[in-house]
């Protein structure tokens, strides 16, 4: 059996590519004690993946030039030497950018279908789910009733964030770009608002127009001009939920946001987090989670791209803005 790969040949300066990686085909390793071999059905494609393949990855370990992706995913057991795995069984780990990889049993999870079906698990059960769920829970402590506005509103995290905040009975306006990503937000999602920053001369003057009494909450996906326009709109005592800054990801110079000036007076908590800080309450959330599916309340539009190939493309459609929803991989049926 051979292992499909895909492997970093060059750390991008800007958006990533196929350039910046190689494919290849090995012999499927075999497992040895405490592992399991696995076939690659889903990947999920991540902005943080820009930074792991980085000169500097910051937060994390970087990905080596001439390894293979890193990456989380779903797939199926083939072969088990690990306890409490057996063929046939469906997990989620790190499968990386290959097609049969060796996980440690330790490190891979189980998934139960009676919770949700493995698109589930991809969206409203996944790592964006819990980012949202975290990040607005205990970083935003979003209260029912109040104005939250979210970046990035159409996408993976920001799609579950919006849906929460409709959830808590909150006024919930989106940020997103394009006419087809705010039709998403206002007839699909049903959001109370939503604002195409890319058609926007003044992004603030919006901002104000959708959030009339400013805003409570905000859940920052993006940073940069989009997080000083929110800035100038929140209210005494706000909360931001910095969960990421796209916008500075692959840009050519850092933006100064010129607006904290006005987080003083007016006693605004911004606040950084990682959803992996949270690990040991995953299973409250999920639980949350799946009981707000069951009832109808929670969906995640996925934006499904086939073929394990073809994962380099799909990295860097989230830095154009080509994904339409959460971003994963069909690596196999
Ligand atoms: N803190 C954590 O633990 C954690 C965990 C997971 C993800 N995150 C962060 O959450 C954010 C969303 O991640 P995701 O996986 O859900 O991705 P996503 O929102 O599905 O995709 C990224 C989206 O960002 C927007 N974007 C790209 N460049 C932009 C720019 N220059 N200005 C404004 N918007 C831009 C695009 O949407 P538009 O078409 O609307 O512009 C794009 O579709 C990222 O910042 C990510 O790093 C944080």
């Amino acid at each position: 059996m051979l292992n499909r790969r895909i492997t970093l040949q060059a750390r991008p300066t800007g958006i990533p590519g196929p350039e910046h990686f190689a494919q290849d085909e090995t012999p499927a390793g075999v497992p040895e004690a405490g592992e399991v071999l696995v076939e690659t059905m889903y990947i999920s494609i991540d902005p943080a993946m820009r930074s792991w393949i980085a000169q500097s990855s910051g937060y994390t370990r970087g990905v080596e030039i001439g390894a293979v992706m890193r990456a989380g995913g779903i797939g199926r057991v083939l072969t088990s030497r690990a306890e409490g795995f057996a063929p046939g069984d469906l997990v989620q780990g790190r499968t990386g950018w290959q097609s049969h990889p060796i996980l440690r049993g330790r490190e891979t999870q189980k998934l139960d279908l009676s919770v949700g079906s493995l698109e589930d698990w991809m969206g409203p059960l996944g790592t964006s789910a819990l980012t949202a769920y975290f990040g607005l829970r205990d970083i935003g402590a979003l209260k029912p009733g109040e104005t939250l506005l979210v970046s990035a509103a159409a996408g993976g995290v920001g799609q579950l964030a919006a849906q929460i905040g409709l959830i808590e009975a909150c006024h919930v306006v989106g940020i997103a770009g394009g006419p087809d990503k705010c039709r998403f937000l206002n007839e699909t999602l049903g959001l109370h608002g939503a604002i195409d920053y890319k058609a926007e001369n003044d992004l603030t003057g919006a901002i104000r127009r959708e959030c009339t009494d400013g805003v409570d909450v905000y859940f920052d996906n993006v940073g940069g001009p989009t997080l000083d326009a929110a800035l100038a709109n929140l209210r005494t005592d706000a909360r931001v939920a910095m969960c990421g800054r796209i916008s500075q990801t692959v840009a050519p110079e850092p933006y100064g946001i010129r607006n904290l000036g006005m987080t003083g007076g007016r006693r605004i908590t911004l606040r950084n987090f990682l959803v992996f800080d949270y690990h040991d309450r995953y299973p409250e959330a999920r639980a949350w989670l799946a009981a707000r599916i069951r009832e109808g309340r929670l969906r995640q539009r996925l934006h499904i791209v086939e073929g394990l190939e073809n994962a380099p493309r799909a990295l860097g459609m989230l830095f154009t803005g080509e994904n339409t929803g959460k971003l994963i991989v069909k690596a196999a049926d």
